[in-house]
């Protein structure tokens, strides 16, 4: 059975520091701060992360409405700057289900949300707070989908947005975005990590406010994703989720999914038992989370060289690892790492249930594949898979992994013959009529 450190879920008394029942603690040293009368990222006296703390901590029958704003119980402000966000669909995936072999097996696609991940939800409340601060630029560091969000919110909310992305290393239409909507972006020589450091520099100098899950008020929106995935599943099934696998990068989703059952087991509206464990999937190489939970580390050691097909997960300083170690280990969930093949495997296999997603995303299926295989898993579990990205963010590396397009000539009759399989020639029409012009 899982044991919870419910104490987490907020404190019993309200600090002086709160504002109408809202504020943020110290998950190190237990300091309390006001909530939006400065901006604060970490702690002042041990630089601990922060989490936002309530006086109340919602049930089930608190929600109200659709999508993110639908939990507002669960939120510092009732609304937000929203697109509107949320509410994706949890998918039924039966063949995959049979052949990965648990009793249920579903997806919860977040690609489906407005830019595309599931990074609208934070950016809802977090581009909210920072209208409440008062802030007058936004910014990120990226591995494309953070970028994208912000700069569609940023805009939103008509206030100037800085993204920092490592050059080279981020999916074609995760950049597309950005651009479109506006954002300066700023290529880094750098990894990820890099491009993090140097934005933590800009927002303690004061020249921008950081909208990354390092600011606990990201994390507060996508607390929303295991809302959802419980309300959904208990209706679909009548009872919750042993597991829900997710792709891990900086961990800001561990550590959200952690807290949103934290304060629902506090208000009593899930028992201490029925809190899913949580299952952390990284790609191999970039897998520091894998090594802590491994080798019973109390933290992450940072990894400087990481590599993955999987750009959005290329990350080797997973900054929310003292929020997310305790989430995956008091659940009694785990940590996997999986090779790049892998993944594209499960890539493929989604998208022949229809469900489209980008690399990062499939690595959830690839570690639920893995974890059944080595046994790890129970083939009588109730499993919920969450893709975190759509198809269409890395345009590459779909085509990649899926079918190339045929060169047929302009001609009905031709095409038929090229579909049953006769050799036809593209007589000028098609590459090697191309070929052969360009020879004549
Ligand atoms: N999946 C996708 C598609 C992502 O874009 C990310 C993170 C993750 C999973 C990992 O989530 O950080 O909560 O563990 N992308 C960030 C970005 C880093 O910049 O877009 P996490």
């Amino acid at each position: 059975m899982a044991t919870l450190d419910l104490e987490l879920g907020g404190p019993q008394t309200v600090p002086e520091a709160a504002d109408d029942g809202v504020w943020l603690t110290c998950i190190e040293c237990g300091e309390t701060f006001a909530p939006f009368d400065d901006v604060r990222y970490t702690c002042d006296d041990c630089d601990g992360l922060l989490e936002a703390r309530y006086a109340d901590t919602p049930t089930f029958d608190d929600f109200e409405g659709r999508g993110v704003w639908r939990y507002s119980e669960a939120l510092p402000f009732e609304e937000g700057v929203t697109l509107p966000e949320g509410d994706t669909p949890l998918h039924y995936v039966p063949d995959l289900e049979d052949d990965i072999g648990v009793r249920n097996l579903r997806i919860k696609h977040e690609g489906m949300n407005p830019t595309g991940s599931f990074k609208d939800r934070g950016m809802t409340v977090g581009v909210r707070v920072a209208q409440e601060v008062g802030v007058d630029r936004l910014a990120c560091a990226s591995t494309g989908n953070t970028s994208a969000a912000l700069s569609a919110y940023g805009a939103r909310a008509n206030l100037e947005t800085l993204v920092l992305l490592p050059a080279g290393k981020v999916a074609a239409g995760k950049v597309a975005q950005a651009s479109l909507h506006g954002a300066r972006i700023l290529e880094v020589d750098g990894n990820f990590d890099s491009c993090l450091d140097i934005v933590q520099d800009l927002a303690s100098r004061g020249e921008a406010y950081l909208l990354n899950s390092l600011n606990p008020f990201r994390l507060e929106g996508q607390k929303t994703i295991g809302f959802e995935i419980l309300e959904r599943f208990y209706e679909d099934e009548g009872r919750f989720p042993d597991r829900i696998v997710l792709p891990v990068g900086n961990a800001g989703n561990t550590a959200a999914l952690y807290k949103a059952f934290r304060e629902l087991v506090r208000s009593g509206a899930l028992a201490p038992g029925d809190v899913p464990k949580l299952t952390g999937v990284q790609a191999e190489g970039a897998a520091p989370m894998v090594e802590a939970i491994e080798n019973d580390l109390a933290d992450t050691k940072r990894w400087d060289d990481v590599e993955t097909r999987a750009t959005a997960i290329r990350i080797g300083n997973p900054v929310n690892a003292p929020k997310a170690l305790p989430g995956i280990r008091n659940t009694g969930g785990t940590a996997v790492a999986v090779s790049d093949e892998r993944i594209t495997e499960a890539q493929r296999d989604l998208a022949e249930q229809g469900v489209g997603v980008e690399p990062a995303s499939a690595a959830s299926v690839a570690g639920l594949r893995k974890l059944r295989l080595s046994g790890e898993v129970d083939p009588g579990e109730d499993v919920v898979c969450l893709t975190t990205g759509h198809l269409l963010k890395d345009p590459e590396a779909a085509a990649e992994a899926g079918a190339d397009p045929e060169p047929v000539p302009n001609d009905t009759d031709k095409v038929l013959d090229h579909l049953a399989g006769k050799r036809v020639s593209l007589d000028g029409d098609g590459l090697l009529g191309k070929v052969l012009g360009a020879l004549r």
